[in-house]
């Protein structure tokens, strides 16, 4: 859509309340976003009807921005922001946000040469994996035939089911709010195609202390003392915690008789050949706490769509104990300790995605070193579990509670 400068252009610009900052919204909800907003009804519209949902609408020029903004201003909406930008360069300001993008009657860029510009090209589409935050929704209207045939090869191509189709919009029993472009193409009797393509996560992998269970040190000391004890060994139990923790930072994956030689040497004693077993054992008999009703509730839904997995820096069978013991072990596919890498490591991560897309997959952690960068860095999706260790980081979006997480997916 060009159009000519209009002459207040430039002082409507200025005088916008509404442009998208980091600062985000007043409230934390759902992110929509329209790219190729033109002039901003389908926007504003939307916005107004549904004020649980945040809206952004983009658009490439700010000619034609001006006019949406002349639309929007006198309605003060605190869930509707504007951008000015090319939607290539979202990912900078929007990366892990949004959960809906609007296409709605995009440019055709009918030539060959051009369809990279298109707005559903592969390269778009990759473009926005990392806008998405968890599930990803593409809602597409158009008059072209040639556009939307290409965009229902395209969006299969990148993973995408089509969960919604239609070659006749208005004759579907469907709220739809009408853009300006669809509204003169209805009048010219021009039937209007639409489509809804949902890619969804496939495996949701989760940190275990700290995430899955609250971290802390005593159960830990307790099943160590018992160990030391029966074994007569005169050192603390903080004395062993302190020397597996270190063991941890020294090592690139955990074996059983390689700790056990670690202490030894630490301490420079011998260890009966038991010791390193038998505290495997005592800590994950020793784990007593009560069940956290709640996640047993969510999980319960999440296995039912998902893949589940645990990814651990610890030993596999003793974290599955722990598990056992919270009544959480029969949700996960599988537990993956650190017998083959140590988190951080993304060989730890990489190995979720031989078979899936990395976009494919959702890391649950504490830790933003050890769950979340990693993940991240390999396209895979990620939120920061904040309900133990408090911490604020605008990057990669927080849950503090597992009903955020049931409301996400
Ligand atoms: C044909 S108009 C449709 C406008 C509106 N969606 C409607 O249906 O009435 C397409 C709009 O998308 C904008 N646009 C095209 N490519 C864009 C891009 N890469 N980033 C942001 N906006 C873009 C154009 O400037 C134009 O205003």
């Amino acid at each position: 859509m060009r159009m000519r400068n209009p002459k207040d252009k430039d002082q409507v610009i200025n005088s916008c309340t509404f442009f998208y900052t980091e600062e985000g919204f007043v409230k934390d909800q759902p992110i929509h976003l329209e790219i190729g907003m033109g002039k901003g009804k389908f926007l504003l519209e939307m916005a107004l009807n549904n004020p649980q949902i945040n809206f952004i609408g983009v658009e490439k020029y700010a000619a034609v921005a001006s006019y949406a903004i002349k639309k929007i201003a006198p309605y003060h909406l605190p869930n509707l922001k504007i951008l000015i930008m090319d939607a290539e360069n979202l990912k900078d300001l929007l990366a892990h946000q949004v959960t809906t993008i609007y296409l709605n009657f995009s440019d055709p860029w009918p030539k060959k040469r051009h369809a990279k510009r298109r707005l559903t090209s592969p390269e778009y589409l990759k473009s926005y994996e990392t806008l998405f935050k968890t599930n990803a929704t593409i809602i597409q209207k158009t008059d072209n035939d040639a556009l939307f045939a290409y965009s229902l090869e395209t969006l299969k191509a990148q993973g995408y089911e089509i969960a919604e189709l239609s070659y006749d919009l208005a004759k579907e029993n469907k709220d739809n709010v009408l853009t300006e472009y669809e509204a003169k193409f209805q009048e010219q009797g021009i039937k209007i195609k639409y489509l809804k393509a949902i890619k969804k996560v496939k495996k949701i992998i989760f940190d275990l202390d700290n995430t899955l269970i609250k971290f802390d040190h005593d159960p830990y000391l307790l099943a160590y003392e018992q160990v030391l004890k029966k074994h007569h060994i005169p050192h603390s139990s903080e004395d062993l915690y302190a020397v597996i923790a270190k063991y941890e930072d020294t090592v690139s994956k955990y074996d059983k008789n390689q700790m056990q030689s670690f202490i030894a040497e630490a301490w420079q004693c011998d260890l009966p050949a038991s010791f390193t077993k038998d505290l495997c054992s005592a800590i994950g008999t020793y784990w007593v706490k009560e069940k956290d009703l709640l996640l047993i509730e969510v999980l319960t839904y999440l296995k039912k769509n998902y893949d589940l997995y645990v990814l651990t820096n610890f030993f596999t069978d003793v974290q599955e104990k722990r598990l056992e013991h919270m009544g959480i072990l029969k949700y996960f596919k599988k537990v993956v300790g650190s017998e083959r890498f140590v988190k951080p490591n993304p060989a730890a991560f990489k190995a979720f995605c031989e078979d899936v897309d990395p976009s494919e997959c959702l890391v649950i952690g504490d830790s933003l070193d050890h769950d979340l960068k990693p993940a991240l860095n390999l396209g895979m999706k990620g939120l920061h579990f904040t309900k133990y260790l408090e911490s604020s980081c605008k990057e990669v979006p927080q849950i503090k509670n597992w009903n955020e997480l049931k409301n996400m997916l």
